[in-house]
């Protein structure tokens, strides 16, 4: 079996529910559930014997070190982390504590327990670590894409956590000889994203009547990838990466902030019609995110050659299914905005009027 950190929150449960699909092996699924972890997104998978969830946190190396006595996993892939940009501007502190001094945790047991394996048990295991391309901080218009050997600059306290946890899991490797891989996606996109994210928290509050707040001149880029693309990424790297290599993973996709938000509103119209005018009419503009990063952009080319691995939707395709997705799990939506998102929405907002 495989161990999964993190797997109750946005791209870690799509990569439960696509493992459980299409594999005969079972997961242990790891995850503190904090506010963006949700048992609900994982309701299909209630009864199901390959599906062994835990609630704990990684930070807790005894119960981490008993989770993968008793399962003896054959590899970790870890998606646990507080992940959210503007959450770390007004809160570092779990950033630090989850994403750095929590990947520190499990990659010790990790050792530990790889270090007792037996002979061909050992070189098989792996530990997969998901990055983020905001590792390598911001790109101007004409810089090239990231690419694995493009130095670390991260700018928020969410890329710099991040950045820390890619090191740890660098020096294991290289010390201890753990063997490791890692991922640098960007940004990713598509059903049970948690709506604070860009893309779900514009459907949703489009649908709501409410304003739709973009940040600064709306001109900064992202590269976006749907998040089924990203968990194929994911298990081409752990089948066929090799030990000790990072690989960037990437749509080609290269969209401005206004961009994506007129599409969805386009796509609203079409699906949603309001009684009268378009969505476009709730675009607001508010103050900017404090050290905004201009733009992402990733080569994929190293996935895509050594792996074979390339996205399978386009960024309409993947769009079109995301707003459907929405569309028809409003009460998903409902379940998740519960009292502590609404209190996050005045403390994120509020101040940007
Ligand atoms: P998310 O915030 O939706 O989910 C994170 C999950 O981790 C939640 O279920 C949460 O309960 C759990 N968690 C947090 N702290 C924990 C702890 N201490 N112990 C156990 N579980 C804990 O995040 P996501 O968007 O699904 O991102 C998953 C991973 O992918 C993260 O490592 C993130 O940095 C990386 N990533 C995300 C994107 C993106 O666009 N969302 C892009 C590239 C990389
Ligand atoms: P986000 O989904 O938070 O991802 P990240 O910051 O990790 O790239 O934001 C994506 C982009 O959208 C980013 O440039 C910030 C911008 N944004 C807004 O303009 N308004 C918003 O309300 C949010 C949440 C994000």
């Amino acid at each position: 079996m495989i161990l999964v950190t993190g797997g109750a929150g946005f791209i870690g449960a799509n990569f439960v529910m696509d493992w459980l699909d299409g594999v005969d092996e079972a997961v242990v699924n790891v995850d503190k559930l904090t506010y963006a972890g949700n048992l609900g997104t994982l309701r299909s998978l209630h009864g199901d014997l390959s599906h062994i969830f835990v609630r704990a946190d990684i930070c807790d190396s005894n119960t981490m070190d008993v989770l993968l006595e008793d399962y003896q996993p054959r590899a970790i892939l870890h998606f646990a982390a507080e992940s959210h940009v503007d959450r770390s501007i007004h809160g570092p502190r779990d950033f630090m504590q989850t994403n750095m001094m929590g990947t520190f945790a499990l990659l010790d047991v990790a050792r530990r327990y790889w270090s007792g394996l037996p002979g061909a048990e050992k070189d098989a295991f792996r530990f997969l670590h998901v990055s983020t391309d905001e590792v390598f901080g911001s790109l101007s218009e004409t810089d090239p894409p990231f690419r694995e050997d493009t130095l670390y600059a991260p700018n928020s306290p969410y890329s710099a956590s991040k950045a820390s946890a890619d090191h740890l899991v660098r020096a294991w490797n290289h010390t201890y000889g753990l063997p490791t891989l890692t991922t640098h996606c960007s940004n990713n996109y598509g059903p049970y994203q948690f709506p604070e994210k860009l893309i779900p928290l514009m459907i949703t509050r489009a649908l709501e009547g409410k304003p739709l707040p973009l940040y600064g001149d709306g001109q900064n880029v992202r590269d976006w990838l749907y998040v089924g693309d990203h968990c194929a990424a994911i298990r081409a790297v752990l089948a066929k990466g090799r030990a000790g290599e990072t690989y960037n993973v990437g749509g080609w996709n290269e969209v401005t902030n206004i961009q994506v938000v007129h599409v969805l509103c386009d796509l609203l119209d079409e699906l949603r019609p309001k009684a009268s005018g378009s969505y476009r009419d709730q675009i607001t503009w508010v103050a900017d995110r404090p050290g905004h990063d201009r733009r992402y952009a990733i080569d994929a080319s190293k996935i895509n050659r050594e792996l074979d691995w390339k996205p399978a939707e386009t960024f309409e395709s993947g769009l079109a299914k995301t707003v459907r997705w929405y569309l028809s799990h409003e009460q998903w939506v409902a379940d998740v905005i519960s009292g502590d998102y609404r209190k996050w929405v005045e403390t994120n907002y509020a101040r940007r009027a």
